[in-house]
């Protein structure tokens, strides 16, 4: 089966990134969110996004205008009906991830293929709560979507391989690069990404370095783009520590124990770019 109509849940960063993508890919897009302030914003987005393409050269302006055209936004799961693909990109909670599929499930054509976009969240678990188990993947894009090439590609224990490939398809039209990796706790890049970020906030925590010298260790002396505390503002704080916690939950090991710094800086609202202050501050910054 060919995916022609893919539906994206969540209009928020992660998934107003997925969807510009895949319009800018040829697909159409029914995106869906349950607040409608939440829709307009992501549409808003998405057509910036595809300006800039167009401003930079990288697409014509009758291709944005099409592209454009492509993308239907609506606040009424049942309109998800005619995707034969579905990526959820919702919050990053299990009760509402689940909540979510089992709100589209019955509107879907039988042979939809369900994707969930989780960092951290067992597939298989998520899975299980659909009537078809083996047309459940994970898709996991990195932000900002637009510009990162990777997509984790996550089987579940019950997932079939024509779901993998079709995944693995989608990805890859989408000018993104899949990884196949198995369904363990963070995947292989949140289990190596947010311990790094965790001891960098030790480190500040223990006053190793001011968090600019943190940051320019890791750029400097690893080539590494952003710093990890740069990052985690740009990733949020939220999104961190509840990665942390599915870490130390799942292996049950103290060396992924929160740092009690990041959960301080949650605590105080302070969630990085999203909120204008994580490690640092950003009076008019971008939100990722
Ligand atoms: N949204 C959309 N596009 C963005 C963007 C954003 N938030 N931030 C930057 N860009 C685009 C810019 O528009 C620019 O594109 P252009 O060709 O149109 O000019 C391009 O990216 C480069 O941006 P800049 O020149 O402003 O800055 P940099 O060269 O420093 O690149 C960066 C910015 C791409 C964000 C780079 O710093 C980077 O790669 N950082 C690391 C990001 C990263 O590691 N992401 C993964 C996070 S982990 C994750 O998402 C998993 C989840 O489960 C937690």
């Amino acid at each position: 089966m060919e995916t022609k109509t893919v539906g994206v849940l969540g209009a928020g960063t992660m998934g107003h990134g997925i969807a510009q993508i895949l319009v800018r890919s040829g697909y159409t897009v029914l995106l869906h969110d349950l607040s409608q302030e939440f829709l307009e914003a992501g549409v808003g987005r998405i057509g910036k996004g595809l300006n800039r393409d167009v401003e930079k050269g990288r697409l014509t302006a009758e291709e944005c205008q099409k592209a454009l055209g492509r993308l239907k936004a609506t606040t009424r799961v049942s309109d998800l009906g005619e995707a034969n693909f579905i990526v959820e990109a919702v919050t990053e909670n299990f009760e509402v991830k689940a909540g979510a599929i089992r709100a589209i499930e019955p509107y879907s054509r039988p042979e939809v293929i369900f994707a969930s976009n989780t960092s951290s969240i067992s597939i298989t678990r998520l899975a299980a709560i659909t009537e078809r188990p083996d047309r459940f993947v994970g898709l996991h894009f990195f932000n900002p979507v637009p510009v990162m090439k990777l997509v984790e590609v996550v089987p579940g224990l019950a997932t079939c391989q024509e779901t993998i490939e079709a995944a693995e398809r989608l990805a890859t039209s989408a000018g993104k690069t899949p990884v196949r990796v198995n369904d363990g706790p963070g995947f292989v890049s949140n289990r190596l990404l947010m311990p790094m970020i965790n001891e960098a906030v030790y480190c500040l925590m223990e006053s190793v370095a001011e968090a600019k010298g943190i940051d320019d260790v890791m750029k400097l002396g690893m080539n590494h783009p952003m710093g990890p505390l740069e990052l985690a503002d740009l990733i949020g704080l939220d999104v961190c520590l509840d990665i942390m916690k599915v870490l130390y939950e799942s292996f049950r090991d103290s060396k992924y124990r929160p740092c009690p710094l990041l959960e301080k800086m949650v605590n105080a609202g302070r969630l990085g770019r999203k909120t204008g202050r994580g490690f640092y501050e950003y009076p008019q910054g971008r939100s990722g």
